[in-house]
């Protein structure tokens, strides 16, 4: 463990000192999925504890063997390696090009990824700095599982675009190591930067002088209605040139949404640490996963990458990104005809619609179940109603904005 350390020390020096007390700890043993690994090319395979034919296929139930029609029965019935499928991890880490950046690990959904970025950076000594509003998982996994502070900032400015001098200011507070969060597209606003305003979140994040681990909550990603989007991650702009002296981005990604798969379970951490100091977090990662889930559904592994290879796929999702833009502009249409406000929203799967100070978000939500057979989401922090455009068909959207400003503007 101390080797870790020291890797991490001379690779990656801000790494290092963003660790949190089980960061540090962190660290894989020689223990049976790397001992098995080892043996995997062995004649006898009395290794690990998997119930197989014996000659390294697996035994399967016809109950359960039937279901899995099209999948290698090796990858989709033994247990995966700790950090998931290789091959699945190749062919995710090759969707980041020449960007700096590991292997990903592959997690259990993005929140088990984005509470892996916790375990390893956050503590009550390392706070997280977020925007509000902010999908309110965040507290759960940063406040009440690792004892952060969460430091928050408005996501949005009076002129209606993003508050990044807002975020500077609460950079410029810091004294030490420390994370921040930036979702885009944004649950719960819908809204992705402009280019101008990505520049800007860049610049300012790499003049940040103090150790920052800046997490991607990249769970959206794909989903831009709107030509002046930035329109796509901001984990390239900000990996590259990143001072590992000062500045190390975390990316958590996945299938739930890019790949509409929100069952499986299949998502994405990968690091802008590269080399050893890159190896070293991933094995700290892996450890901590090992010592929580084991390892992901190996079965969901093998579908997502069966997806990614099928040459199709882009085109598909291009059909599904239509459908979302269209329920996008009929949201924007009949929330216009209805003169009901929303927060800036040009991307995702949401709007924010903020209500008056006669209204309280939690009676407006209950209200519109009660009255109107219709459900949102109150968030109360902003109260506001949080609309999941991307689960209402086109033709029903002019109907729900008719039902929401029924209760709102009575
Ligand atoms: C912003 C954001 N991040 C992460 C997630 C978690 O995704 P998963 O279902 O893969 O855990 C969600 C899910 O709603 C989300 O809205």
């Amino acid at each position: 463990m101390p080797d870790l350390l020291a890797k991490l020390e001379s690779g990656h020096p801000a790494a290092a000192r963003l660790l949190s007390p089980l960061g540090r700890r962190a660290a894989l043993v020689l223990g049976v999925p790397q001992q098995a690994a080892e043996a995997a090319r062995c004649e006898r395979q009395a290794s690990i504890g998997q119930i197989t034919a014996g000659d390294g296929q697996p035994l399967t139930l016809p109950a359960l063997a039937g279901r899995f029609v099209g999948l290698d029965p090796k990858q989709a019935f033994l247990y995966a390696p700790t950090a998931g499928l290789l091959p699945l991890r190749t062919a995710w880490r090759e969707r980041l090009g020449s960007a700096p950046a590991t292997l990903p690990v592959v997690t259990n959904g993005m929140s088990h990824g984005l509470s892996l970025v916790a375990d390893l950076f956050a503590s009550p000594e390392h706070p997280l700095l977020l925007a509000t509003p902010y999908w309110d998982n965040y507290d759960t996994i940063w406040h009440m599982r690792a004892g952060a502070e969460m430091r928050t900032f408005p996501l949005f400015n009076e002129a209606r675009g993003l508050d990044i001098e807002a975020m500077g200011a609460r950079l410029a507070e810091l004294r030490g190591p420390a994370s921040l969060l930036l979702n885009f597209p944004n649950n719960p606003t819908g809204y992705s930067p402009t280019a101008a305003e990505a520049d800007a979140i860049a610049a300012c994040i790499h003049a940040h002088p103090h150790p920052l681990a800046v997490v991607c909550d990249d769970a959206y990603a794909g989903y831009y209605f709107d030509d002046s989007c930035y329109g796509s991650s901001l984990y390239t702009k900000l990996a590259v040139g990143a001072d590992p002296e000062r500045l190390l981005v975390c990316k958590v990604d996945g299938a739930s949404k890019e790949l509409l798969f929100f069952g499986g379970r299949v998502g994405f951490l990968t690091f802008s640490a590269t080399g050893a100091a890159g190896d070293v977090l991933v094995e700290k990662a892996s450890a901590i996963l090992r010592g929580t889930i084991s390892s992901v559904s190996a079965p969901a592994q093998s579908v997502v990458l069966a997806a990614l290879r099928e040459p199709n796929l882009a085109g598909q999702q291009d059909e599904v990104r239509g459908v979302l833009k269209r329920r996008y502009e009929a949201l924007r249409t009949a929330l216009a005809a209805a003169k009901v406000p929303a927060l800036p929203f040009n991307s995702g799967c949401f709007a924010l619609l903020p209500l008056g100070p006669e209204h309280d978000a939690q009676t407006v939500r209950r209200r519109l179940i009660e009255e109107q057979s219709t459900g949102v989401i109150a968030v109360t922090s902003e109260n506001a109603l949080r609309v999941a455009f991307c689960s209402i068909d086109e033709g029903d959207i002019p109907d729900l904005v008719e039902r929401i400003a029924r209760v709102v503007q009575n």
